[in-house]
């Protein structure tokens, strides 16, 4: 019965591009279960329509209708979430940034524009007639209910998991068969510099917390560093390699958990193959909506959360700047005011953000690099306040700790200085007087 639905519904790329029209609005499902298929031809539709909206968020591919220049004004890109290849493009003014707190993305877009189109991937479907979202169920179930169609490319190589990933064939108006290697996020190796973080960080994590990883480098040295913990239990955004590694090593039990003990609970999932092998059929892991798991109502209950996120800029008073440099959109809030929040609801919680003290960076589009301090006097011209300075705990750098939780200016300038780089500090404490922070 199931199968001549699933049957009656199968389409292929050309058919699913004919149904797109001038002013469509399309919502692309998040990062890795993106309809990869659908999203490299959707360029070849330009030619007949004009202003269709795709709105995304973390796009894993390089696709030409968002990178070619020509597509301007046939098809635009709202993004809740930069990428790198996003970022590379921006001026050609083919894309745009929508704020959000993640947990609030779906909601609040759908109270702007109700999709015409939702496109996304699922695994194979079941002997009941279900699919699994797989990878993310951020804000697909809610477009999905909200959308005048849904598409959705079957994907063999997609694992099956479990929460709020799942949907039924009849809520899928046309199915594509495709079978495409999942995106995924490299592994980076951890320098010295980030095992030195992930140690400090490690300090402030006790046996039984329940934690949170952010997206970056920093927030993977993290999870290395608590392979000597006991007891973890894991409620997070994205789920990621170095929580499998926690998972494997043991150290992961979800025995204190005060909200779905021993289960791991995430809204996303992105890395390597080895993350989406061990996801797949695995019972101890729900993804579930985002506007409930990123909900700092929600994360407050669990005991002793500890979110651990990273930022790009921080400045003497605490404000972080996560998600651009200068005016230019670097990637997104995403969940960290969501989860810094939530931490500090939690009873017991902490809200860590972790950074380099230095950055390299290319000033004036120049190919020389020059040293600046991440921590700076005040934010740069421009700069977003992904996380407001209310909201963060701990400051933790190469060189150590900073506790900012009920500090006033002042004791937060010296303590921000001084796990500032040694060759800054000088420099930033005269600075700090000078803007009268002192
Ligand atoms: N000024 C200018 N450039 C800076 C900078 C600064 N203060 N700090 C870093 N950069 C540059 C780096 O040099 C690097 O440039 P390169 O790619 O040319 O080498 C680039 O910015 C990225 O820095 P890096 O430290 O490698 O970033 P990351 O990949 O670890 O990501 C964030 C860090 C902050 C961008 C990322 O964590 C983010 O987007 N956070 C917001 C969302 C979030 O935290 N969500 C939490 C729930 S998942």
């Amino acid at each position: 019965m199931f199968n001549d639905d699933y049957q009656r519904k199968l389409i292929t790329v050309d058919q699913a591009l004919g149904m797109i029209n001038s002013e469509d609005n399309i919502v692309s499902a998040l990062g890795a279960c993106e309809a990869q298929y659908i999203l490299s031809k959707l360029h070849n539709i330009s030619d007949r329509v004009r202003n269709v909206n795709v709105t995304t968020c973390l796009p894993m591919g390089k696709y030409e209708y968002f990178m070619n220049e020509e597509n301007k004004g046939r098809i635009h890109m709202d993004g809740w979430f930069y990428s790198s290849d996003m970022r590379k493009v921006h001026d050609k003014g083919l894309i745009s940034f929508v704020p959000n707190h993640l947990h609030l993305a779906g909601t609040k877009r759908l109270s702007h524009r109700k999709p015409n189109i939702f496109i996304g991937s699922a695994t194979p479907m079941d002997k009941h007639g279900y699919l699994s979202l797989s990878l993310s169920a951020t804000y697909e179930g809610d477009m999905i209910k909200n959308a005048d169609k849904v598409i959705i490319e079957i994907n063999p190589s997609l694992p099956r998991t479990f929460g709020d990933t799942t949907i039924h064939i009849s809520e899928v108006d046309h199915v594509l068969e495709v079978d495409l290697p999942i995106p995924a996020l490299p592994v980076q190796d951890l320098t010295e510099k980030d095992l030195v973080i992930g140690q400090h960080i490690a300090q402030l994590v006790e046996d039984g917390s329940t934690i949170q990883l952010g997206i970056g480098g920093i927030p993977n040295a993290a999870a290395a560093a608590l392979k000597g913990k006991k007891d973890l239990g894991i409620h997070t955004e994205m789920f990621t390699d170095g929580m499998v590694d926690l998972v494997l090593s043991g150290v992961v039990t979800g025995k204190c958990k005060t909200l779905y003990p021993g289960k791991m609970v995430a809204t996303f999932a992105l890395g390597s193959s080895k993350l989406y092998d061990f996801l797949d059929d695995n019972p101890s892991i729900l993804i579930m909506n985002g506007k409930w798991v990123n909900d700092p109502y929600v994360i407050g209950q669990n005991d002793n959360m500890v979110s651990i996120n990273t930022t790009l800029e921080v400045d003497l008073t605490g404000q972080c700047c996560s998600e651009s440099i200068g005016h230019r959109q670097f990637s997104g809030t995403g969940g960290q005011a969501d989860t810094a929040i939530g931490a500090q609801i939690s009873k017991g919680g902490k809200s860590i953000i972790a950074l380099y003290s230095t950055a390299n960076v290319r000033v004036n589009g120049q190919q020389q690099r020059v040293r600046i301090s991440k921590i700076s006097p005040r934010l740069s011209h421009g700069a977003a306040v992904t996380l407001s300075r209310n909201d963060v705990d701990f400051v933790v750098t190469e060189y150590g700790v900073a506790e900012l939780r009920g500090t006033s200016i002042k004791e937060r300038v010296e303590r921000l200085v001084s796990i500032a780089h040694p060759d800054f500090r000088d420099v930033l404490m005269t600075e700090a007087k000078e803007l009268g922070l002192m």
